[in-house]
């Protein structure tokens, strides 16, 4: 399950999608001149370019080889441009990816019409030929881009399943080694254990899609008080640290308990757990991790660092969005969910994540949140870097 969306780099980016944002047109219009006016317009700026003079044609055209753009005259006599639209819309995979109609200023009810059956865009004659060259980049562009979305969606989508499906074989083979007669009182313990292990671990995957949904959603809201960081680092300590000692990686803290922050105390703690659970998944054996909590006055900053393998700063960039991985990430299993919503818990408190190399040698992300005698919400935190 490692494969990348097809067509795709390391970094999710279409190949060829920054220099080529040329595509397969056809326009459809009913005057010769202006037919010949954006054939040559288009061509020249590196399009492939077709060209139909009536509705039926540009029909056939299309049945021919489905172009990527049509630019649609609204009205043609025959076949108007919203018939020939609606036609279009019908095909199977709803046709051309982008459907530009051109229309005269005092067409807006064509306009209109065609918005309601399905066009993306229109522009109003006469074209201004930069505008006309920059808006079918523009749609290309972003077509491009959401194609591109959709299949690393979908990879990601099959990712998760897969992801979950392990876990549920194995609590089904766990229920069928329980329903033997004859296990003794300490293997049906281990067994129901391991059951509770596998239910943690797929509740947890499904969490952090959900977190990561009501995120992009724009649905996620943090309500911050006045607490105790001690409220929000002890209980992460008190679940981290015997896993972390299990793996012979020393947790430890540095800083103040008793310092006060203005944070949602749930949603901080969520986020720190990310951060912590990152770090004891990459510490090898024999390594250390350090959570701190210092403060400026100006912000509150919470430290996780440790001694592992580091995040490459070809990575930095990247590793914080949805569904991404560095290099050791996929290999150490996850979804790559965990920094999105460590980003979006910071962001939501006004604050900012971010990574370095720290003193351990290995990674240091900081959560910096503004602190609420300085401004508090209206004070948009600095990258402490
Ligand atoms: N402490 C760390 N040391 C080295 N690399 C890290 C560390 N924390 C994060 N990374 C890199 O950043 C990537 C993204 O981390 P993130 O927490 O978003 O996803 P994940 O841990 O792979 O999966 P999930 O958190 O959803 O279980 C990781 O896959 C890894 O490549
Ligand atoms: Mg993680």
């Amino acid at each position: 399950m490692n494969n990348r969306p097809a067509g795709t780099d390391h970094r999710g980016a279409p190949e060829g999608f920054a220099g080529d944002s040329c595509g397969d047109v056809l326009i459809v219009d009913d005057f010769p001149d202006t037919l010949a006016l954006y054939e040559s317009m288009l061509s020249e700026n590196g399009h492939r370019v077709r060209v139909a003079t009536n509705g039926v044609d540009a029909l056939r055209q299309v049945e021919e080889r489905e172009p990527e753009l049509v630019l649609l005259d609204v009205s043609m006599p025959g076949l108007d441009g919203v018939e020939v639209l609606r036609r279009l819309r019908a095909r199977p995979g709803a046709g051309p990816a982008v459907i530009m109609l051109t229309a005269a200023r005092r067409e807006p009810h064509a306009i209109e019409a065609g918005l309601k059956e399905g066009a993306d865009a229109y522009l109003t004659k006469p074209i201004d030929s930069r505008e006309l060259l920059a808006r079918v980049r523009a749609a290309l562009e972003t077509f491009r881009l959401r194609r591109m979305l959709d299949a690393q969606r979908r990879d990601h989508v099959a990712m998760l399943v897969h992801d979950l499906r392990h876990p549920l074989s194995s609590l089904g083979l766990l229920a069928e080694v329980l329903e033997a007669d004859d296990m003794d009182a300490h293997d049906r313990e281990s067994a129901v254990s391991q059951m509770r292990t596998l239910c943690s671990e797929m509740a947890r995957l499904v969490d952090s899609v959900l977190a990561a949904s009501r995120l992009e959603a724009g649905v996620f809201s943090v309500e911050p008080r006045t607490v105790r960081v001690g409220a929000i680092v002890e209980p992460t300590l008190a679940v981290f640290t015997p896993v972390a000692s299990r793996r012979r990686v020393a947790l430890t803290f540095e800083g103040s308990l008793a310092l006060e922050v203005y944070a949602d105390p749930q949603k901080l703690r969520q986020a720190l757990d990310n951060l912590v659970a990152n770090a004891v998944k990459f510490t090898p054996r024999g390594g250390r991790i350090v959570v701190r909590v210092s403060s400026d006055g100006r912000q509150t900053i919470f430290e996780i660092t440790d001694s592992g393998p580091g995040v490459a700063e070809g990575e930095r960039g990247t590793i914080f969005d949805r569904y991404k991985q560095g290099s050791r990430g996929r290999a150490a299993g996850g979804a790559g969910l965990g920094l999105t919503i460590a980003r979006g818990i910071a962001e939501a408190h006004h604050g900012s994540v971010s990574v370095t190399t720290g003193d351990l040698g290995g990674a240091a992300f900081r959560i910096a949140l503004p602190s609420r005698a300085s401004g508090g919400v209206q004070l948009s935190a600095s990258d402490p870097d």
